[in-house]
C-alpha cells in the first residue's frame, strides 16, 4: 500500500487534504542509517560542500553546540518571482548540513517545484503542492507522516506577507508544536522567519541561529535551527 492509499483511508473528521495528483515520493525510499552526526560534523558537511562560503561557527554548549553564522546570498532574478520565495542556493545551504536527512517535509512550500524525497505542504491548491493543508492541523496526518526528520518551515511573516497570501496569520507556536508532534526524536525543525520564534526548551535543543540576508533593500532573515528532544 502506498502512502498516496493511506492518505485516502484517513478517517473522517480530518481536514480535507487535496491530494490529487500526490505522488507519494517518500513510498519506497530506502534511508540508509548512518552514525549520528554531531554539530561539528554538520559545520564540515556544509564546508565540504560550499568551500567557497564562509564556515558556520560551531558554539560550544553543554548540549552538544550549535551552529552560528550569517548568509549572505545575493540576488536572483531567475528565481519563481513567488512573494517569500526563498533566497537563491538557500535549501541547497539546508542540504548541505543534513546529508543525512533524505527524506524533508517543506511547510508553507510555495512554489517550490516538486523534487525527489521532498514532501511539499501548503494551504494554496493553486500552487500543486503535494499535500494541501493547514499548517496548524499537520499533525492529524501523522499516522501517514511516518519517520519525518526534517522539517523546512518558510511561514509568512507578517499581517502584510498573510494579506498578500490571503491567509490567516500564523500561530507559530501552534505550528512548532505541530512539527514537534510529526517529528521522530532527534528530528530537526528549521525556520525560515523574521523572528527568533519560541520554543520550550523543555522539548527542543537549540541547534543554529543563522542570519540571512540577500542584498541591500531586502529585509533581514534568521534560521532558526532545533532538534527535537
Ligand atoms: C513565504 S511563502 C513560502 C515561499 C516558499 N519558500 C518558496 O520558495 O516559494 C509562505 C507560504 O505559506 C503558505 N501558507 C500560509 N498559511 C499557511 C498555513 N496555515 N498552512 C499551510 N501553508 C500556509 C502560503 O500559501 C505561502 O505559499
Amino acid at each position: 500500500m502506498t502512502l498516496y492509499d493511506e492518505l485516502k483511508k484517513l478517517p473522517p473528521g480530518l481536514p480535507p487534504g487535496n491530494l490529487t495528483g500526490y505522488p507519494g515520493v517518500w513510498d519506497g525510499m530506502v534511508v540508509v542509517h548512518q552514525p549520528r552526526m554531531t554539530i561539528a560534523d554538520r559545520a564540515a558537511a556544509y564546508l565540504a560542500a560550499s568551500p567557497i562560503h564562509h564556515p558556520l561557527e560551531v558554539v560550544s554548549t553543554a548540549d552538544g553546540g550549535r551552529l552560528e553564522g550569517l548568509w549572505v546570498l545575493g540576488n536572483n532574478y531567475r528565481g519563481s518571482g513567488y512573494h517569500g520565495a526563498f533566497p537563491p542556493g538557500f535549501t541547497k545551504r539546508i542540504k548541505a548540513l543534513f546529508p543525512d536527512h533524505p527524506k524533508i517535509l517543506h511547510l508553507f512550500s510555495g512554489s517550490l517545484p516538486p523534487e525527489p524525497g521532498v514532501v511539499r505542504v501548503d494551504i494554496n491548491p493553486e500552487l500543486k503542492p503535494d499535500l494541501c493543508l493547514d499548517a496548524h492541523v499537520l499533525s492529524q496526518f501523522r499516522p501517514v507522516l511516518r519517520n519525518v526528520s526534517l522539517i523546512i518551515c518558510d511561514p509568512p511573516y507578517s499581517d502584510e506577507d498573510c494579506d498578500r497570501y490571503g491567509v490567516c496569520r500564523v500561530k507559530r507556536n501552534v505550528v512548532i508544536e505541530e512539527c514537534r508532534t510529526v517529528l521522530e526524536p532527534g528530528g530537526f525543525l528549521v525556520w525560515l522567519d523574521q523572528v527568533w520564534p519560541m520554543y520550550s526548551k523543555k522539548n527542543w535543543i537549540l541547534r543554529g541561529l543563522i542570519g540571512v540576508v540577500r542584498s541591500t533593500n531586502h529585509r533581514a532573515r534568521l534560521v532558526t535551527i532545533l532538534e527535537k528532544k
